[in-house]
């Protein structure tokens, strides 16, 4: 069965009470189900984790080649901005992944506007809250699916 990988970077355990005219009042549990289930609707299995940690991150990511991860998707949160660590970790294991933001961070302060991941990764989707992780899910489902039929 495929597998996706699915990462939240620090300070998303707190979504739902964090900031949430800019987050959303959804918790990352809420967003973790729903995401189960778009995923293993398609018959493929979701991973989820979630660290405040860059070190557990990069840990995470380079594990998901022995785990045979086929699609990772991953909202690097305040580490979009600052890891060159975790870019390097998803180029070294050369698994596919997708950026997500809930916020555009390109309406966002100055600092926000550069990623260490748009430009390795397959797409971005931000500015959606909740639903950009949907929306991302069901890329990385719809690319899986097609490898798969072809
Ligand atoms: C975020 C945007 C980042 O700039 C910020 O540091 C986050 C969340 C988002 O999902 O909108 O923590 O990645």
């Amino acid at each position: 069965m495929a597998k996706i990988l699915l990462i939240h970077g620090p300070n998303l355990n707190l979504l739902g009470q964090r900031e949430t005219d800019i987050y959303g009042d959804l918790s990352l549990e809420a967003i973790n189900m729903a995401a189960k289930k778009q995923v293993e609707a398609a018959d493929i299995e979701l991973q989820t984790f979630q660290s405040n940690s860059e070190s557990a991150i990069v840990d995470c990511v380079q594990q998901a080649k022995a785990a045979k991860v086929s699609l990772i998707v991953i909202n690097p949160a305040a580490y979009t901005h600052t890891s060159v660590a975790i870019r390097d970790a998803l180029l070294a294991v050369e698994i596919p992944f997708i950026e997500v933001h809930l916020s555009n961070p390109h309406r966002r302060e100055p600092f926000r506007h550069h990623s260490y991941f748009s430009d390795i990764a397959e797409a971005v989707v931000a500015g959606f809250g909740a639903d950009s992780y949907r929306y991302a899910l069901d890329a990385a489902i719809n690319t899986i699916t097609n490898k798969e039929s072809r």
